[in-house]
């Protein structure tokens, strides 16, 4: 039951609200659990989700005012949320172990097995039994951070199933620049799918259970792409948009699969570029097409005003065939306001430099045999909680060479970064400003800075291809 491309209409997740605040800090809560949605016409789909929906509901958070996120786990397996792009200290950080048992453990107990949660050694992490409490500082750049399951070997098909949601961080420089906001400014989380004629998700664990066995059958191994793009958890939606200027805040959150961006016909001005995963950019950039990879993000203004009223304008995938190589559309209303014109000079980001690097440090990225199954390695070593890769110093900069076999966007917890050098064709326009996972492209070696600030603590970095990190493609770093 299929739709047809362009019929669906444009949604975007609902903002939660806080239970409370007080001076300085807001409270949320978030209840984990299985539901059904909507996504295709005629048929329900089962899902996980932040509060039965997917995406999870939207926190929009002040820059330096604390928030707390109360995570409630109704769902059979343990869980453990990580807010990606947060600095965040590392008791609250989603480490891989720190499970949230569920309130009812019957499945877990019933599905444990002991020999693979020893695998590690003495793998115990800080656990918790039906709640915790997650503390996000946010003392950061206004930025689109999004929040997702983080479990260790089962994050992708606790993602793929819904345990996804957006996280936008505000602050007073990005609101000096009056950028189109309100109904101006649209989440765009992309993710694509694939559904059983039932309705139901499919995914091709190797264990159903979600609690024995990591990682994925056969040719899957690679990573897992569906075959229908979502947007916002609607399939190809088509937006009604007014003739002014939009801010677009676009996120790869697929699971495996990488996007090429453009618009047809391409506006006046192109994509214009004034964030990144990291927030605001220098200064703006404008793109004919932009490559996202699995967890990076994009903001964007569109111009929207020089198109004949009536005009469809086509968010292309150019990685993607057929169906995968449209993501959504846009009707253009009645021309609207005079067009909003970027700023030349955006925010006062600074920029790394090789010669701040007290250390530079290594790291391969390549498949190999996780326990006598195909699975993929940091430097031949699969993921252990004991292992530690790195050790750096809070307050200094590094200088990480990353190099590749196949394709793997790589994505360091607390610490944002800067690319300075790629082997193949330099930094590309897609790379500038301050990332937290750079596509690391097949037979690529890359080299970034990256600031080491923030707490003390056990942090992770791994490829964000799902399957691959769940596949041991993750490794440890201390901050000290
Ligand atoms: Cu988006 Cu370690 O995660
Ligand atoms: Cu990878």
């Amino acid at each position: 039951p299929l739709p047809q491309p362009f019929t669906m209409p444009f949604q975007t997740p609902p903002v939660l609200k806080p239970v409370r605040s007080d001076a300085d800090t807001d409270y949320y809560e978030i209840t984990q659990t299985a539901a059904t949605a909507s996504i295709l016409p005629g048929v329900k789909t089962a899902i996980w989700g932040y509060n039965g929906i997917f995406p999870g509901p939207t926190i929009v958070s002040r820059r330096a005012r604390t928030t707390v996120v109360r995570h409630t786990n109704h769902l059979p397996v343990p869980t453990v949320a990580h807010l990606h792009g947060g600095r965040t200290p590392p008791d609250s950080d989603g480490y891989p172990i720190d499970f949230v048992y569920p309130v009812d453990r019957s499945y877990v107990n019933q599905h444990m097995n002991m020999e693979h949660m020893n695998m590690g050694g003495s793998m115990v992490g800080d656990t918790t039994e039906g709640h915790r409490s997650y503390t996000y500082p946010l003392d950061q750049r206004a930025a689109m951070l999004w929040y997702h399951d983080h479990r260790m070997d089962f994050t992708g098909p606790s993602v793929w199933r819904g345990l996804a949601g957006l996280h936008f961080v505000r602050d007073d420089e990005e609101d000096a620049l009056g950028l189109p906001s309100g109904p101006r400014e649209l989440p765009v989380m992309i993710t694509d799918r694939s559904f059983a004629a039932d309705g139901s998700l499919s995914y091709p664990s190797i264990d159903g259970s979600l609690m024995r066995t990591p990682g994925v059958t056969g040719s899957f191994v690679a990573g897992v792409l569906g075959d229908v793009m979502l947007v916002n958890g609607t399939p190809w939606p088509v937006a009604r948009v007014d003739g002014a200027t939009y801010r677009l805040r676009i996120i790869n959150a697929c699971n495996a699969r990488r996007l090429d961006l453009r618009l047809d016909p391409q506006p006046d001005g192109l994509l214009t570029q004034i964030g990144t995963d990291g927030g605001l950019l220098a200064a703006p950039i404008r793109h004919e097409h932009v490559e996202l990879a699995p967890a990076q993000r994009l903001d964007v203004i569109i111009d929207f005003s020089n198109y004949k009223p009536g005009t469809a304008v086509t968010l292309l995938n150019d990685f993607g065939d057929g169906n995968m190589s449209q993501v959504m559309r846009f009707i253009v209303g009645e021309k609207a306001d005079e067009p909003f014109t970027v700023p030349d000079k955006l925010s006062t980001a600074e920029s790394l430099t090789a010669a701040q690097a007290v250390t530079t440090r290594t790291f391969r990225f390549q498949s190999g045999d996780v326990s006598h199954m195909k699975g993929w390695l940091i430097d031949g070593r699969p993921f252990s909680p004991n292992d530690i890769a790195a050790a750096p110093k809070l307050g200094t900069v590094e200088v990480w060479r990353l190099i590749a076999d196949f394709h793997h966007p790589v994505h360091l917890h607390l610490s944002p970064f800067q690319v300075l050098s790629r082997g193949i064709g330099g930094p590309g326009a897609f790379d500038a400003g301050w990332k937290d996972t750079i596509d690391l492209r097949a037979s690529e070696e890359a080299a970034i800075a990256i600031r080491f600030d923030g707490y003390p603590g056990k942090y992770v970095f791994h490829c964000h291809n799902l399957e691959h990190e769940d596949m041991a493609m993750m490794a440890n770093f201390t901050t000290r």
